[in-house]
């Protein structure tokens, strides 16, 4: 069994986590993520108002009763979505652990510690997690450039980003991006992280409830299967590489603006890649880990055998090493 300092600050049995992920973020996913002894979390914004996101709660309660969390993204919108009342959701629904993701949480925090919540925060560069670490966060799960979703405008991969986080974390991180199995879990604890966390490995689930298709094409697809959108408005974002991505990248590369691809890009398009399987009919996130993506286990499965190989690599061809 590993302990670790995530392990033992977020109680869960194996460091593992299942990071929020619009649209796919649900119920299922995440209890049987829970159920194997991971930490997963329903993805807030998926839920269309704060009282849908309390019967997504519930639904989940109904699967498990382990521990999981819910991510709250905080976004710059035009029209932002009540941000304070998913939070007030959380909170009344008694749900322990919340992951934040995009601003700063200072806003959210007073609320969160009143309530016993504990707070993970998922940012993309070293200064942001030592911000997040200095306004009272209980973790950091920092994100290098591999990651499906938005890998910020600095573009450093983890094998620098995680042990440059490690020196200035000194609350449990977790590392995210680019893992997929044990080597990667083992190659984070080695870099000073004290887990990981995962997206696109998770996609490729027999419990992820999106269409087979997408799964299909996770395991199909290598590590140069995704695209950079929105690089031209430093808002970038890493999906997967379809039609319609390549032709934003193409758009975007002649000068284009956000308008010229507004309705390429529309969430609700991606919505219905993982509802009717068409690959090609929206924008929808994927990570370079697809390269090392061959089979869609069930969750136990999958987080069974990351904990055990993991355990194999530490104590006998890693030990073995050592003369
Ligand atoms: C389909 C999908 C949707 C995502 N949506 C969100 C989101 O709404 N909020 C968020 O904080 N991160 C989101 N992410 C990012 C993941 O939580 C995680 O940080 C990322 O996938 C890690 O990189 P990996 O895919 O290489 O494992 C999303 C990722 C995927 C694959």
């Amino acid at each position: 069994m590993l302990k670790t300092k995530f392990t033992e600050t977020f109680g869960v049995e194996v460091p593992v986590v299942q990071g929020g992920m619009q649209w796919v973020g649900r119920a299922p996913l995440v209890a049987a993520v829970a159920n194997a002894g991971g930490l997963g979390f329903i993805t807030a914004l998926t839920q269309p108002t704060p009282e849908d996101l309390v019967k997504e709660i519930a639904r989940t309660r109904d699967l498990t009763d382990k521990t999981f969390g819910v991510n709250l993204t905080i976004l710059p919108a035009i029209n932002p979505p009540p941000y304070a009342e998913y939070r007030d959701a959380i909170i009344s629904s008694g749900v322990k652990i919340v992951e934040t993701a995009g601003f700063n949480p200072v806003d959210h925090m007073p609320d969160f510690k009143s309530a016993g919540v504990k707070v993970l925060h998922k940012c993309t560069s070293v200064r942001h997690g030592v911000k997040a670490q200095s306004v009272g966060v209980d973790g950091i799960s920092i994100d290098g450039f591999e990651c499906a979703g938005h890998p910020g405008e600095d573009d450093i991969p983890g094998l620098v980003l995680i042990p440059a986080a490690a020196e200035k974390i000194t609350i449990p991180m977790i590392a995210s991006g680019g893992f997929g199995d044990a080597r990667g879990l083992v190659a984070a604890l080695a870099l000073g992280a004290d887990g990981i966390n995962m997206g696109t490995r998770f996609m490729a689930t027999a419990e992820a409830p999106i269409h087979q298709n997408v799964k299909q094409a996770l395991v199909d697809g290598d590590e140069r299967n995704t695209n950079l959108i929105f690089r031209q408005l430093r808002n970038t974002a890493r999906v997967a590489k379809n039609a319609v991505s390549d032709e934003v990248v193409g758009i975007l590369a002649e000068g284009g603006q956000f308008e010229d691809v507004r309705d390429l890009v529309a969430g609700v398009r991606g919505k219905t890649v993982y509802e009717t399987g068409d690959i090609d009919g929206g924008i929808w996130s994927a990570g370079t880990v697809q390269g090392i993506i061959n089979d869609i286990p069930t969750c136990a499965e999958l987080i069974g055998r990351i904990a055990s190989e993991a355990e194999e690599l530490i104590s006998s061809k890693l030990a073995g090493l050592v003369a």
